[in-house]
């Protein structure tokens, strides 16, 4: 006898085990589920999370795909969805659904130069992937992560991104918008370390995976592109609002794109010329 298989519209009750505050506005949970088994997910997918009574919102999940024990997920505060997730204190509730959407395609990758470009609060829907191929160290030839933030204190995850930094095999490049008194890193975009990033690797031998706001995702494939990485080898997560989130209601729609399914992960060389049209 095989069971039916769950309604991927009808949320999961799990409950919030941990609350962390990232920075003003930024709170990253710890969920375990209440009735359900814990979902598997792959690095880059996310979830419908569904504060009760207010509505649902898709958040990446960022936490180790190799931790069983609990889903996380950083959310930043801009609506009245996210402010109401992200201010869930350990033991209330919320509904999930998912895993939804294509992951980076990282075990694809192996004897290649992994590099990971993060903007702002892009860096979490790369932990996952950063955190796998960590774990998976010996099946590239290296790895580096380029970080970038508005403000030194805008950089997500910085303990834990310092104790990436000192791990044998990973180089990790920081930039920041504008500098504080503190700040003895980079200052300017993320653009500006692509060169050092790339070093002294053959470009045609770098999968790169990048996240952030439209307009910097959009500047680092293309110089990445121009460097000499392949564009079917540059990987973006693009977002839009969505709702359904599996394929039927349209509201992802990015031209012959559905992002909830066909995406969020989707190659640089599908959507280049996309990327490029204003407003779409
Ligand atoms: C695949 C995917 C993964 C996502 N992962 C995350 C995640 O890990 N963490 C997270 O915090 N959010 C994530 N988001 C974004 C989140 O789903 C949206 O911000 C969502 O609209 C929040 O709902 P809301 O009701 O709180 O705000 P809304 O009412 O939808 O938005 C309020 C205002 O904020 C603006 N706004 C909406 N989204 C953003 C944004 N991303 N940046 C800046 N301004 C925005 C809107 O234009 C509007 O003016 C993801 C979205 C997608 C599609
Ligand atoms: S959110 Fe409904 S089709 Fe993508």
């Amino acid at each position: 006898m095989t069971l039916p298989l769950p309604d991927p519209m009808l949320p999961m009750r799990f409950r919030v085990v941990e609350r962390f505050d990232e920075q003003p506005g930024v709170a990253s949970l710890a969920l375990v589920p209440v009735e359900d088994a814990m979902p598997l997910f792959r690095p880059g997918q996310f979830n419908m999370l569904y504060a009760f009574g207010i509505g649902e919102a898709a958040i990446s999940i960022s936490g180790d795909p190799h931790e069983h024990g609990w889903m996380v997920h950083t959310i930043r505060e801009v609506g009245a969805v996210s402010r109401a997730l992200a201010r869930i204190h350990p033991g209330g509730m919320l509904g999930l659904r998912g895993p939804f959407g294509a992951h980076w395609p990282l075990r694809r990758q192996s004897g290649r130069h992994l590099l990971f470009v993060a903007g702002g609060l892009g860096l979490a829907p790369l932990r996952p992937a950063i955190l796998q191929a960590l774990r998976e160290k010996t099946r590239y030839a290296s790895l580096t992560l380029v970080c970038g933030a508005r403000a030194p204190e805008q950089m997500l995850y910085r303990d834990e991104v310092d104790g990436w930094a000192r791990q044998p095999g990973m180089d990790v490049l920081r930039i920041v918008d504008h500098a504080n008194a503190g700040w003895t890193g980079r200052v300017g975009v993320v653009t500006t370390l692509l060169g050092a990033a790339l070093g002294p690797h053959d470009p045609e031998s770098v999968s790169a995976f990048v996240c952030g706001p439209e307009i910097m995702m959009r500047f680092t494939a293309r110089d990445l592109a121009i460097a000499g990485v392949p564009g079917g080898r540059i990987w973006l997560s693009l977002e839009r609002n969505m709702k359904c989130a599996i394929g039927r209601c349209g509201r992802c729609q990015w031209g012959p794109d559905f992002l909830c399914r066909d995406g969020p992960v989707l190659p640089y060389d599908r959507v280049a010329r996309r990327l490029a049209i204003k407003e779409l």
